[in-house]
């Protein structure tokens, strides 16, 4: 679906914004070109990409619960921590900022390295597993297998012609003729051996 790339907006969070601006929890402002959603949870402030890796939807309009947004759109769910996509429909993290305080500023200062997510709570005995599905669910849990670094063998079986693809899109932007075909995949053909997985289609 097409993206918004309107230009950054809200104040500079790299100059500072006082803390009383953030009595409602959350604003958007922007670090050079990159539009960020500074979050207070409690006592913690948190410093995150202001847009959704799935569709680019607007954080800022969906909740703060906990450690987490949910987007409004299709409700992924992102860890304000680590920037880790922590629900479906979004795959890849957000962007996470580092944030200081001082004398009741906030100030957002560089962004951090992505964090590695926790390994999978799968035993090392267990060499393979075999997903039945190439939709966005059996994608979403090879991929996940991967990210969480499970070791064995992943087999996705899928009765379907080609890997997996981005269903709604199939009747909106991709129907109207405002997205090109090869946004449909969920990743691209080479994404599969890069990680090993073993895709059988028309299976
Ligand atoms: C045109 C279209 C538009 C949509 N728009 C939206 C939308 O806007 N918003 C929204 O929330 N949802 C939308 N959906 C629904 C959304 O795509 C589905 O909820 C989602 O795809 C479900 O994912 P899934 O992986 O559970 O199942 P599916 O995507 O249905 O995947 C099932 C997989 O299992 C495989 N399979 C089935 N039986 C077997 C078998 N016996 N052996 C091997 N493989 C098998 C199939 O080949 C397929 O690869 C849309 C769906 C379509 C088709
Ligand atoms: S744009 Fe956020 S869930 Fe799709």
């Amino acid at each position: 679906m097409a993206e918004d790339q309107a230009s950054p907006s809200g104040p500079d969070l790299t100059q500072g914004v006082a803390l009383a601006d953030l009595a409602g929890g959350w604003l958007v402002g922007h670090v050079g070109k990159d539009e960020v959603l500074l979050v207070r949870t409690g006592t913690e402030l948190f410093a995150v990409g202001a847009h959704c890796s799935h569709y680019h939807g607007p954080l800022a309009d969906g909740v703060v619960a906990g450690e987490t947004v949910r987007c409004p759109w299709y409700h992924a769910c992102f860890d304000l921590r680590s920037g880790e996509a922590i629900r479906a429909p979004a795959l890849s993290p957000v962007d996470c900022w580092m944030v200081e305080q001082h004398n009741g500023q906030i100030f957002v200062r560089e962004r951090r390295e992505q964090t590695k997510p926790r390994p999978a709570p799968v035993t090392k005995s267990v060499g393979r597993i075999v997903i039945v599905g190439g939709g966005a669910a059996g994608f979403a849990a090879a991929e996940m297998l991967r990210r969480r670094e499970f070791g064995g063998n992943i087999v996705m079986l899928s009765q379907d012609a080609a890997p997996p693809v981005d269903r709604p899109n199939l009747s909106k932007d991709y129907l109207a003729g405002a997205a090109p075909e090869d946004w449909l995949p969920l990743r691209s053909d080479a994404f599969y051996a890069e990680n090993d997985i073993e895709l059988q289609l028309d299976a």
